[in-house]
């Protein structure tokens, strides 16, 4: 059987030809058939395997060298450093996103009450995590937080119970904005990241794990983007802010489509600060604010 150590290395060899983060992927897996933090982990590096774990490991390490997603296998994700429950009906909260929350709390600071909407909620990641931030900071936070998929709604409650969210936050299983009426707008800020890949391009394999409707949108992936560019900024309150996230490859598209180019200067297009800049955030400023998108 051997050690804890050698169990992680023979876990990252099994996983090298599939993962591009075999040792770390390695060290989730065994945390989870060990029952361990990942700290506690680190420190019984020599400490005997024992067998029954190990052999729980091994079928784990299997998985994802069949391309499962960690996230998948152990059931959850890290998100703005809180754990996110995650299930295959759910999109795998990605790091990027994060950066789409602290947009969100940048541009609401200084505000004693903040109503907030999050459209495509799939986890709960960004409505538990605002509602979370906003609270921390003492600020008066409710939200609505909005999904098509009834199993991802679930999950999204589980995690705003299980993380303390779930009286500042309203589930609703609706269609983006098709009814209006049980939202109780009018918003300080919406936040919203729709699926946008295109379908008709080639995608990652690993892709094929995740819920098709919560990564593929028609329209080259901008139909869903672009009917909340069509109908959220109507729902913002008096100096309220719209803030969608995408591809970065879409900066290019979405800047020229009628939705962007009939907002005019109430839009703002930008991306991330790393080099490979993944995503482009559309910042919107509600009509009232023509000169105040946020900076
Ligand atoms: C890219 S995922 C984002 C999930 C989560 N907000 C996150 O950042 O991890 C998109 C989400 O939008 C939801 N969705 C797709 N079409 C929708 C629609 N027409 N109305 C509402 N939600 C929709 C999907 O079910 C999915 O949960």
């Amino acid at each position: 059987m051997g050690s804890v150590g050698e169990a992680l290395r023979e876990g990252e060899r099994a996983l090298e030809a599939t993962s591009t983060s075999a040792r770390l992927d390695a060290e989730l897996l065994l945390c989870h058939a060990l029952s361990l933090g990942r700290t506690q982990l680190l420190s019984r590096l020599r400490d005997d395997c024992p067998a029954d774990p190990f052999y729980a490991y091994q079928a784990l390490v299997n998985r994802r060298r069949a391309g499962e997603p960690v996230a998948y296998i152990v059931g959850e994700r890290e998100f703005f450093g809180r754990r996110f429950l995650v299930t295959p009906s759910v999109l795998i909260p990605r790091p990027e996103s994060e950066l789409l929350v602290e947009e969100a709390l940048r541009v609401v600071a200084g505000k004693t009450r903040v109503s907030f909407l999050d459209l495509g909620t799939g986890s709960g990641c960004l409505a538990v995590t605002l509602a979370l931030e906003l609270a921390r900071r003492g600020v008066a936070a409710q939200g609505v937080a909005v999904d098509i998929s009834a199993d991802a709604l679930v999950v999204a409650q589980s995690n705003a119970q299980a993380l303390g969210a779930a009286e500042r936050i309203s589930f609703v299983e609706t269609s983006w904005l098709s009814q209006p009426e049980r939202l109780s707008p009018p918003f300080d800020i919406i936040v919203a990241n729709p699926p946008y890949v295109d379908p008709s391009e080639p995608s990652p394999p690993e892709l094929a794990f995740e819920p098709q409707g919560a990564l593929y949108s028609d329209g080259q992936g901008l139909h869903d983007a672009r009917e909340i560019l069509r109908t959220a900024p109507e729902l913002l309150a008096h100096q309220g802010t719209l803030l969608l996230e995408v591809g970065a490859k879409k900066r290019q598209q979405l800047s020229g489509c009628p939705e962007v180019v009939a907002l005019g200067a109430r839009v703002r297009l930008f991306g991330d600060d790393s080099p490979h800049d993944r995503f482009t955030v559309v910042a919107v400023a509600a009509a009232d604010e023509a000169s105040a998108v946020p900076e």
